[in-house]
């Protein structure tokens, strides 16, 4: 097997799947970069760019953001001569995951996905809260910041995302359930596709995929 450490790995799950979680733990423990395309959206809606100004309310909708605009910040936030990646939240349908494949073409890969009952994604993200630049999560119930609505590490404002409401956490699963099983018969064709049970506990999620991919 090529060694793992050099294979990008492309998350693909529901809102509150666990993507982020997992990523985080990954990069830590192994030294990947994470590109998370909802956090470097989110980014730009902060900074009141152009490209922000453009995408606040389609994300505020639980819409997917135009391919071209989404394309544009993952190149330009991406240096494959030197990094390993994580792929968190990009592709998000079939167009999005034959450009990927692309962008990544030369380089080995392999797709996690993770699954999850949809009531357990509602709950999650009801209860999920955030730094405002999306580096650390939270979970009211499962993972708690020690103190409230303060970040453990950073002492930054947790903050609950605009999209995590009930309604719109609704419209997110839709567009997810209607754009996802192509992305899935992609990687199952190209025999890159492994599952993730994202309903366990976060440390037996990580086994799991470290495991399954022999990292
Ligand atoms: P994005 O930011 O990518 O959101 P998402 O895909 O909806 O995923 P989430 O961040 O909501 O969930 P997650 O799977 O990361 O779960 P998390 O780890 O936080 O996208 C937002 C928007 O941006 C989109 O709607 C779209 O508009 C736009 N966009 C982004 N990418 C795009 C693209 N490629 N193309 C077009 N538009 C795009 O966990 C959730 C909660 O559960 C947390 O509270 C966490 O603590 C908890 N938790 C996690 N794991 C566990 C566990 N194992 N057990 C118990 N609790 C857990």
């Amino acid at each position: 097997m090529v060694d793992s450490i050099k294979k990008h790995l492309i998350l693909l799950g529901a809102p509150g799947s666990g993507k982020g979680t997992q990523s985080a733990i990954l990069c830590d423990k192994n030294g990947y970069g994470h590109i998370s395309t909802g956090n470097l959206l989110r980014s730009e809606i902060a900074k009141g760019s152009e490209l922000g100004l453009k995408v606040k309310s389609v994300m505020d909708s639980g819409n997917l953001v135009s391919d071209d605009l989404v394309v544009e910040l993952l190149k330009a936030n991406l240096d494959l001569a030197t990094s390993s990646y994580i792929f968190d939240g990009y592709p998000r349908n079939l167009e999005q995951a034959k450009t990927l494949d692309g962008i990544l073409s030369g380089t080995d890969s392999v797709a996690l996905y993770f699954e999850l009952d949809t009531e357990l994604l509602v709950d999650r993200l009801t209860k999920r809260r955030v730094t405002k630049d999306g580096k650390y999560i939270y979970n009211l119930d499962t993972n708690p910041p020690k103190v409230d609505g303060v970040c453990d590490v950073t002492g930054q404002e947790l903050i609950h995302r605009d999209d995590d409401k009930e309604e719109v956490i609704r419209s997110r699963m839709e567009v997810f359930e209607s754009t996802i099983s192509p992305v899935l018969d992609f990687y199952r064709s190209a025999g890159k596709l492994v599952a993730v049970n994202a309903s366990a506990a976060l440390d037996d999620v990580y086994k799991e995929i470290i495991e399954k991919i022999n990292l």
